[in-house]
């Protein structure tokens, strides 16, 4: 064998196996990779860690995966006794004291309570190394019955709540010279999520405003990590929005269905952001082979999901298939 051959069967083999990797994945093959060879989470150990939407769902996991690894804690959503619950958990793993987690109400719409809230956390602990936008809404809508308010609605709380939040932590990030912003996107912040436009188009624009800030921030050694979940079981249907303003979805996750579990989905979100990595997709299958074609072959992707149809699509998102 001469050497153009050797090195075509080289490459060959490698994009085999980087298929196989990929059909028994459930994240991307960065992430993967990381997950099984990268630095522990107990990288982040004592560091401090603000996790918004930690009542619950994937904010909830995620507080107990990092309370493992020994951060120190900010907890914040809207309801205090759940707040309470999760921080219960979080000190039965042995790793931390009372005085290492903060329940700190806060609701994200009142954004004249964001500064506030910014004070306490540097008042008790002096510094803030991780902030994670978590909390957030989804949707299940016709795009043309949706009233625009809800569209209004939608961009409040899943993009201008975080913008609002994430520039008042940044100045002192900034003088520290160190942070990390990590924002729960979705794996519709990468792809056209039918019978969820607002919530698609709320999750592109995040992640649009993040990459940038990603670039300016680089020299200055803050991190902007962007995580995309596929369908996790979560309350996150429950708190939906319709296409009607002031309605909620109402709708629970039923065990049978095919979504990834929260604490694995929490697991990996963990080890990101130990790793501190610009962008991963956390999904099941097909829904993960779905995002790398949307993102590599965007034109064959646009064809096959128009003629795929809105009812083929939604039975993987719904975790009926
Ligand atoms: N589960 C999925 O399939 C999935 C997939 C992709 C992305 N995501 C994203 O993951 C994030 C977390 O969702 P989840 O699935 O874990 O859903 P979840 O179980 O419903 O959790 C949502 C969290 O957000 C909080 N929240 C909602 N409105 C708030 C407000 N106005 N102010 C403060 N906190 C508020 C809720 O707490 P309170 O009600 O106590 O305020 C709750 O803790 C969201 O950004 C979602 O878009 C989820």
């Amino acid at each position: 064998m001469d050497w153009c051959t050797i090195v075509e069967v080289a490459v060959v083999a490698y994009i085999v196996l980087q298929l196989v990797r990929l059909l028994f994945a459930d994240c991307d093959l960065q992430l993967q990779w990381t997950d099984k060879f990268g630095r522990s989470t107990g990288v982040l150990t004592r560091k401090v860690v603000w996790i918004t939407g930690a009542s619950s769902g994937i904010g909830e996991y995620l507080s107990y995966e990092l309370a493992k690894a020994g951060c120190r804690l900010v907890l914040s959503a809207r309801r205090e006794g759940e707040l309470q619950r999760v921080k219960k958990e979080c000190l039965s793993y042995g790793t931390l004291m009372d005085d290492d987690i903060l329940v700190l109400p806060l609701d994200m719409l009142k954004f004249d309570l964001h500064q506030p809230a910014v004070d306490e956390v540097l008042s008790r602990f002096k510094q803030i190394d991780v902030l994670v936008n978590n909390a957030g809404r989804s949707q299940r809508a016709q795009w043309e019955k949706t009233d625009l308010q809800v569209d209004r609605d939608m961009l409040e709380i899943n993009v201008l709540s975080v913008l609002s939040l994430t520039k008042l932590v940044l100045p002192h990030m900034l003088e520290r010279k160190e942070g990390h912003i990590v924002n729960m996107s979705s794996v519709s912040g990468k792809l056209g999520s039918p019978l969820s436009g607002s919530y698609t188009g709320a999750k592109h624009a995040l992640q649009g405003w993040f990459d940038c800030l990603r670039v300016e921030m680089f020299p200055r050694n803050i991190t902007v990590t962007n995580i995309c979940p596929g369908p996790v079981f979560s309350n996150l249907l429950k708190g939906s929005f319709t296409e009607n303003s002031g309605e909620l979805l109402g709708v629970e996750m039923k065990e049978g269905e095919k979504r990834m579990n929260t604490r694995r989905c929490a697991r990996l979100c963990a080890v990101a952001i130990a790793n501190k990595l610009d962008e991963v997709w956390i999904a099941l299958q097909p829904i993960l082979l779905f995002v790398y074609i949307g993102q590599y072959m965007p034109t064959i992707a646009g064809w096959c999901f128009k003629r795929a149809g809105v009812k083929f699509m939604m039975k993987f998102r719904e975790g009926q298939h």
